[in-house]
């Protein structure tokens, strides 16, 4: 079952990373119609996923690396940046769609610059790191409510 809820978490942030890029393909074609109403759908697939990943730490509790030694240190440099990046996300969604709704487009469009690579990075990173710890992980316990 947490592995189950792994894979939803996953496949949410990972498809809220593919609607991120049709949304960038859309502005840059013009389409101010689409441009918001996909980036809403990637932002509230990005929210299930932090449901999903949530309800299976409370649940489950966290995944330690057991894999090869000599990989330990990427996997962890991996991890923290994905995790510090994860976090920095979100603030930054917010003031982009505040910034989007009042109209100051370009504010909009200058902060976009640097929250859709984070955006990108965090959701590749999130589907690298379950797929290493499949195969390379171990149950590490947790609060476990
Ligand atoms: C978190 C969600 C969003 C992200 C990640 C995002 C991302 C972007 C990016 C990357 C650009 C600039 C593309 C370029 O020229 O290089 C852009 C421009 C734009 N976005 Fe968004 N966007 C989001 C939500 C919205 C929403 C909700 C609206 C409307 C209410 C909106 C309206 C616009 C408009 C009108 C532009 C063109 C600005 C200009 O060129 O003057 N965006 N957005």
């Amino acid at each position: 079952m947490g592995e189950l809820l792994g894979d939803i978490a996953a496949t949410f942030i990972g498809l809220s990373g593919l609607a991120v890029v049709v949304g960038v393909i859309l502005i840059r074609r013009g389409n101010r119609v689409w441009h918001p109403r996909v980036m809403l759908v990637a932002t509230v697939l990005a929210a299930l996923f932090l449901v999903f990943y949530l309800l299976k730490w409370g649940l489950y509790g966290t995944t330690r690396y057991a894999g090869p030694e000599e990989w330990r240190a990427a996997y962890y440099a991996l991890l923290i940046s994905h995790t510090v990046l994860a976090a920095l996300n979100g603030p930054l969604v917010l003031w982009l769609l505040y910034n989007a709704f009042k109209g100051r487009f370009a504010v909009h469009r200058a902060w976009a610059r640097w929250t859709v690579p984070v955006w990108l990075y965090v959701a590749v990173t999130g589907w690298v790191i379950d797929l290493v710890l499949k195969r390379f992980g171990e149950a590490a316990g947790g609060i476990g409510f």
